[in-house]
């Protein structure tokens, strides 16, 4: 007999859906009224795209169980859309354990990176490193965040500051997406740090002269994907000038502007992006009040990454100021040799503890909201017809468990489907 169906999960004790009209993001008051479904199935079709989601009994009548190559009874359990994480730098070589250690001893994240550490260490190793490896590797971690629970995630480019190497992390990336079930969104930051014997000038001129056409070029030929652009902008990186020139060079070849801003200081960052029409700037534990009602109104995401102010014992981004003010808030765990987490659920669980998040808002945030900062909400961020058949099924009654245990994933997510697969 003929399959058509790829996956029925059935009669699990909730289902969450996030959202379920369409929405393209949520701000507060629909960030804490999620659209949740007792005792319900989900249908995913042979095409890896939600055939329908609802009550057990409607799904009961109008699906024949044996139409479905694999079927999971989710009764006692949860399910809610794959978690997303907005934010992350995964290519590279060469730990930075050393500089945890002199973190901890009280030195700041910028007396290290000026000592020739933080970003310059890293990039140091990465060019050196042979492809291959950075792939190993890359997989590795990546396979790490699928195991706990995620689903799509940003990669960023940016231990190069070169083009080859640059390059070379973009490639890679590029092969981990052909490899791997989990779902990418690629980021170019060859301006992440400016390069050492370089002025900013210098390296502004060079990724306007040299690297940003060399990619439009391999974009073109359909020989690279690139989604994103970014900037590390910041005092003593790239000022807001170059910033600026930057950012507007990778949207006029079609990249979404998503960048680093008002991280260490307060740069008006917030306000230049919104200006320039960012899908989403990330940190923002400095963003001024006025930023925060311009990127409310150009609809620019605030992506929040709760690790690096734990790990940097940073002021807090002001997480319930944003909300108030109408910005869409997505967060992403920044994975990077600087903040050592693959983990969604810790970092949701950080965000609620200690950027004062509800649960339901860290989820909003976690899924259709970090979709919305990668620009892919409407095909991800949550459980709904026609959308991709990604999805968690928790062994927990009630779903809040994937935040309340912290770093518990690999005891409360049971199963992380993607594409109608269980990976
Ligand atoms: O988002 N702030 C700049 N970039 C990264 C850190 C990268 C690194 O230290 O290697 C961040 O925290
Ligand atoms: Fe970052």
């Amino acid at each position: 007999m003929s399959r058509n169906h790829k996956l029925l999960v059935k009669n699990a004790k909730q289902v969450v859906l996030i959202c379920n009209n369409g929405e393209k993001y949520l701000t507060k008051h629909g960030m804490n009224n999620l659209s949740v479904i007792e005792n319900a199935s989900v249908v995913i079709g042979s095409d890896g795209l939600i055939r329908a989601v609802g009550p057990a009994e409607t799904i009961r009548a109008r699906y024949s169980e044996s139409s479905f190559d694999n079927v999971i009874d989710a009764t006692g359990m949860c399910v809610l859309p794959g978690l997303i994480d907005a934010h992350t730098h995964p290519v590279w070589a060469g730990d930075r354990v050393h500089e945890f250690a002199m973190k901890l001893a009280g030195a700041t994240y910028m007396e290290v990176h000026r000592a020739g550490g933080g970003i310059h260490y890293t990039v140091e190793h990465t060019r050196a490193a042979a492809a291959s490896d950075l792939l190993t590797s890359l997989r590795s971690r990546l396979q790490r965040m699928q195991r706990a629970g995620t689903t799509l995630v940003e990669c960023k480019s940016g231990y190069g500051l070169e083009l080859q190497t640059e390059l070379k992390m973009l490639e890679v990336i590029e092969e981990a997406r052909s490899s791997l079930p989990i779902n990418i969104s690629s980021t170019y930051c060859g301006a992440h740090a400016v390069p050492k014997g370089k002025t900013v000038a210098e390296a502004t001129e060079d990724i306007l002269q040299v690297q940003l056409p060399r990619l439009k070029e391999l974009m073109s030929a359909g020989r690279l994907q690139v989604h994103n652009i970014d900037v590390f902008c910041e005092q003593g990186v790239f000022d807001l000038v170059s910033t600026r020139a930057i950012l507007q060079a990778g949207k006029e070849m079609g990249l979404n502007i998503n960048f680093h801003g008002d991280e260490l200081h307060p740069m008006n960052s917030a306000e230049m992006g919104a200006e320039l029409g960012a899908l989403a700037i990330s940190h923002l534990e400095e963003v001024t009040d006025e930023g925060m009602v311009a990127m409310a109104k150009a609809k620019t995401a605030a992506v929040l990454l709760p690790t690096t102010a734990y790990i940097l014992r940073l002021p807090q981004p002001r997480a319930r100021d944003m909300l108030d003010a109408g910005v869409i808030v997505a967060l992403g765990s920044d994975f990077n040799p600087n903040a050592y987490c693959c983990s969604m659920p810790v970092v949701m669980h950080l965000a609620c503890v200690n950027m004062r998040l509800s649960m339901t808002e860290a989820l909003a945030a976690a899924t259709i909201n970090a979709a919305f900062a990668l620009g892919h909400s409407d095909t991800h961020g949550s459980l709904e017809v026609n959308k991709h058949g990604d999805l968690l099924i928790l062994n927990a009654t009630r779903w809040e468990h994937l935040i309340y245990q912290l770093g518990g994933h690999q005891e409360v997510i049971r199963f992380v489907v993607i594409g109608g697969n269980v990976v």
